[in-house]
């Protein structure tokens, strides 16, 4: 189990912490500035990967955004979305269902945006997952459409100071790391930018912006506590 570099995603107090961020956190004030910003039409057909509690699903739901769906790999997650959507009176607003961003059943061209929020693209099993989901969210986007995620900056964040005396983890990349959490250990990668912007162009995305959270919006300290500095990407399949 120490080895299973997914297993926290299945852990229910995991799912829990997360449910709890849905309504304690929320959105994000630079989620909801960018999100706005990239897809104007509320009616956009838009598939969320790794949704976690639902946080940011539920939230673009009070946006008003009609056209939802809510996946998550981890069917724990899955269910608490759905818990965390009901208790708001939500239900209907979103398709909720399982989903595994490096084999996504929809069919080719299919939404106008995909978003993978909180470093969720970063928290795969590696580097080969990470490429086989950007081949699959480039494949399920139409031409036009446009991916939003956000990763882990190692020389930007709190910790890159440390980052540059980090040793490579035998079998890894230099920025995958385990860090201790207060339900189980996550593995998950923190990149540079350049990095996110060779995987994303390699992938055949073009890529529109790429700002760190600090320079979109200033967070409350609820946002802080839940998620330090991190790098937005907004790509499109051309
Ligand atoms: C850091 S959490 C972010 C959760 C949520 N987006 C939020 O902002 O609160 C990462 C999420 O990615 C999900 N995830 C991990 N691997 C995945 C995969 N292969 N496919 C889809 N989702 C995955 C996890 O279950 C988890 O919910």
């Amino acid at each position: 189990m120490a080895d299973d570099r997914q297993a926290h995603w299945l852990s229910p107090q995991t799912a829990l912490n997360y449910a709890r961020a849905a309504v304690q956190v929320g959105l994000w004030a630079s989620e909801r500035i960018l999100i706005n910003q990239t897809f104007p039409n509320k009616s956009a057909k838009v598939l969320e990967l790794g949704c976690g509690g639902g946080r940011v699903g539920l939230g673009l739901a009070k946006e008003g955004y009609n056209n939802l769906t809510v996946t998550d790999f981890s069917p724990v997650m899955v269910d608490m979305t759905r818990g965390v959507f009901a208790e708001a009176g939500m239900t209907q607003s979103a398709t909720i269902e399982i989903a595994n961003a490096c084999r996504l059943t929809y069919p080719e061209r299919s939404w106008d945006g995909v978003v993978f929020a909180f470093n969720g693209l970063m928290c795969l099993r590696g580097r080969a997952d990470r490429l086989e989901a950007l081949a699959e969210i480039y494949r399920v986007l139409k031409p036009g459409g446009k991916f939003v995620f956000t990763a882990n900056d190692r020389e930007k964040g709190e910790h890159a100071g440390l980052w540059k005396s980090e040793p490579v983890l035998s079998g890894c990349q230099n920025g995958d790391r385990w860090h201790e959490t207060d339900s189980t250990p996550v593995f998950m990668h923190s990149s540079t930018e350049s990095e996110t912007h060779q995987e994303l162009l390699n992938a055949g995305f073009k890529i529109i912006q790429s700002p760190l959270r600090s320079e979109v919006a200033q967070e409350n300290s609820s946002v802080k506590n839940f998620a330090g500095e991190t790098r937005f990407y907004i790509a499109e399949r051309p």
